[in-house]
């Protein structure tokens, strides 16, 4: 299978071309389509992972199903139906798409944390907090913490999405949004790590969007607990004190960093070995959650 970088012969006009994934206009609803992209350290690379996309939209249908148990999401009704029509003729994409409602995205990331990890870590080392989330101290790389905490960040259009403070989130959205974002999201993060942790999985940390309809109703949008939007890492692998070996992009991320590259666009391109392990992973990942 060769990886698909972009999504082609379509009647939809584009609404947005994200890094990995892309956003069609069908009157109705959006369809979002997982392309074959992958984007690390925001730049996405010259090649991708064949059928990565399908893996991704996969794992997130799944979870969209455990997850509209506590919050409403951005599916259309009778998805496997609707979709099928709004892809007649072009079946292939069918795999790595979704068909959702047209929503706003908020203006920030729902970022939830149960372990300590990647910015979070080097913020802790610094500050011993992250920034409102006061902290024991001794905690280390990989370490549990007393509780998820929740430390959203901006969603920039254009490159790196910044961490901002309870109260910066709250004024960005309106204390009202803000308490249900934030209490939503734990809530989120909790179904999810016990679900993960039940098939030998950790969820250490995890990312939600979510979108206002126009009556100002709260969606849960995106994808939901991927390993593009998450850090998951095997239990029996896990042993704080160290980067964890993890079921993302972190080997991909790992290769990056040994070599001569300053993270901007282009990167380098990733060599065959790279791609099938993260193409086993990203596989291993899905069937481990969901069987
Ligand atoms: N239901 C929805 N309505 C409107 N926009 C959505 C919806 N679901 C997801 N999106 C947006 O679609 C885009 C998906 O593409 P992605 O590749 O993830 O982009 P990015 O590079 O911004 O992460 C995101 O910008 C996300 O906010
Ligand atoms: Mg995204």
């Amino acid at each position: 299978m060769e990886a698909l970088m972009t999504v082609t012969g379509l009647p939809y006009r584009l609404h947005a071309k994200g890094k990995v994934r892309e956003v069609f206009d069908c009157g109705e609803h959006y369809l979002i389509i997982a392309t074959d992209r992958l984007s690390a350290f925001d730049v996405v690379m010259p090649n991708g992972v064949p059928g990565k996309g399908i893996l991704l939209t996969q794992l997130s249908l799944w979870w969209f199903e455990q997850a509209k148990e506590i919050f409403p999401i951005h599916l259309v009704d009778q998805h496997t139906e609707q979709l099928a029509k709004v892809l007649r003729g072009h079946e292939h994409l069918i795999s790595r798409s979704m068909l959702v409602k047209k929503l706003t995205p908020l203006p920030v990331e729902a970022v939830v944390r149960g372990y300590l990890a990647g910015s979070g870590y080097k913020e802790y080392k610094k500050s011993g907090a992250i920034l409102d989330h006061a902290l024991p101290a001794g905690l280390l790389d990989g370490s549990p913490l007393p509780s998820p905490i929740f430390t959203p960040t901006t969603k920039a259009a254009q490159g790196h999405d910044e961490a901002i403070t309870l109260a910066e989130c709250s004024k960005l959205l309106g204390e009202e949004t803000f308490k249900i974002v934030h209490n939503t999201s734990i809530a989120l993060y909790k179904m999810g790590a016990t679900r993960a942790a039940k098939a030998g999985v950790i969820l250490a940390d995890t990312k939600f969007e979510f979108g206002k309809d126009a009556q100002g109703n709260l969606v849960l949008i995106d994808e939901v607990l991927t390993p593009d939007s998450s850090r998951y890492w095997p239990a029996v692998s896990w042993k704080p004190g160290q980067a964890q070996p993890s079921y993302d992009k972190q080997y991909v991320r790992d290769w990056l960093e040994s070599q001569p590259w300053n993270k901007t666009s282009p990167g380098p391109t990733l060599p065959q070995e790279i791609i099938a392990k993260t193409q086993a992973l990203y596989a291993e990942c899905l069937k481990r959650l969901t069987t």
